[in-house]
Order: C-alpha cells, then structure tokens, then sequence
C-alpha cells in the first residue's frame, strides 16, 4: 500500500514558494514551450515601452525571472523583485544560465519603497491585476508609485475580457 501524504499550503505566500520550487525543479520539461510563450506575451510590452522612452524596467512579479531577462536582453536596465522567497533563490540563476546580470530582490508590492535602491522609468507587473483588496491596491499602487521616476509608468495585464464588466 502507498501512503500518501497530503500538505495545504496556509496561504498564498506558501503556495508560491511551492510552485516555483516544482517548477525549478522540473523546468528542463516546459521550459522550452514557456520561453516562446514568454516571447510572444512580451512582443507588445516591449513595442510600448520603446514608444514610452522607457530605459529602465522594475518586473515587480517576475517569479522565476523569464520576463526579467527577456527585458535585459532587449537592452533594458532590468531588476526583478517578487513576494516569493523561492522566486528570488532561483531566479538569479536562471538570468547566469541565460548570460545576463540582473539584481532579483524579495519584495512585496507594499515594501518597494523600502527595498528598491534605485527608481525606474516603469514598473512592470502580470501580478498587479490579481490584488484582491483596496486597501492593498491603494497601499502597493502609492509603494510603486515611490519607485517610479518623474513621468513613469506602470504597466500591467488585465484579465481577457470574458464576463467582466467595464466597472470591475
Ligand atoms: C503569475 S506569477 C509571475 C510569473 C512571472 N512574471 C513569469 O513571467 O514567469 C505571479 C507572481 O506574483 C507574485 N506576487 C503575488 N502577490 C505579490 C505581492 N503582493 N507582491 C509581490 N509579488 C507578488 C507571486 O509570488 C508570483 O511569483
């Protein structure tokens, strides 16, 4: 008889650093797939950032990194931060495989003001949209907003239109 045991993450923070250590582990089997995937979803940020004159890049959701180093090898000063502990080990070491030198820091949206050294020209997030709570839009929106440069951007995603009305 096989035992199996089960573990439920105790929150979203856990189950982050769960998936991203599988993912790690097992990247040799999607990886490939997920650097196109990657590459296509970037095409148009990347057309909109050149039109912006953005030089410098915060991905401030960059998980294991992949859009972080599509940034740098497009030839933008890129770092990379996310809430997951797990991200930020690895990330690191993904961006040395690729070639490319990028800082990766842990950070919430809420912490960025603490934790960025510098400003950027746009904070970059696929995350953003997923907040769940006002008061911890208001409170990562003004912490973004402390990192950004005069005249920066956010940029983030939307979820496809699908039932949502325009007021959500
Ligand atoms: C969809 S994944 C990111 C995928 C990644 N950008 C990529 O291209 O592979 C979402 C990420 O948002 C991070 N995240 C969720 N809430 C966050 C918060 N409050 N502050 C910073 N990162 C957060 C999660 O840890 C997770 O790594």
């Amino acid at each position: 008889m096989v035992r199996l045991k089960i573990h439920v993450c105790s929150g979203e923070s856990e189950s982050w650093d769960t998936i991203w250590k599988w993912l790690w582990f097992t990247r040799e089997v999607w990886e490939t797939e997920y650097w196109k995937e990657e590459k296509k979803a970037l095409k148009p940020i990347l057309t909109l950032l050149s039109r912006l004159r953005v030089k410098s890049v915060l991905d401030c959701s960059c998980g294991l990194g992949y859009k972080t180093v599509l940034f740098a090898k497009a030839g933008y000063e890129a770092e990379g931060s996310d809430a997951s502990a797990t991200a930020i080990k690895y990330a690191p070491k993904l961006a040395k495989d690729e070639g490319v030198s990028i800082r990766f820091f842990h950070s919430r949206y809420e912490e960025l003001g603490r934790k960025c050294k510098r400003k950027y020209d746009c904070v970059w997030s696929d995350n953003f949209d997923e907040i769940n709570t006002y008061g911890c839009l208001k409170t990562s929106a003004r912490s973004i907003y402390s990192v950004l440069n005069p005249g920066g951007k956010l940029v983030f995603t939307a979820p496809p239109g699908g039932d949502l009305e325009k007021d959500d």
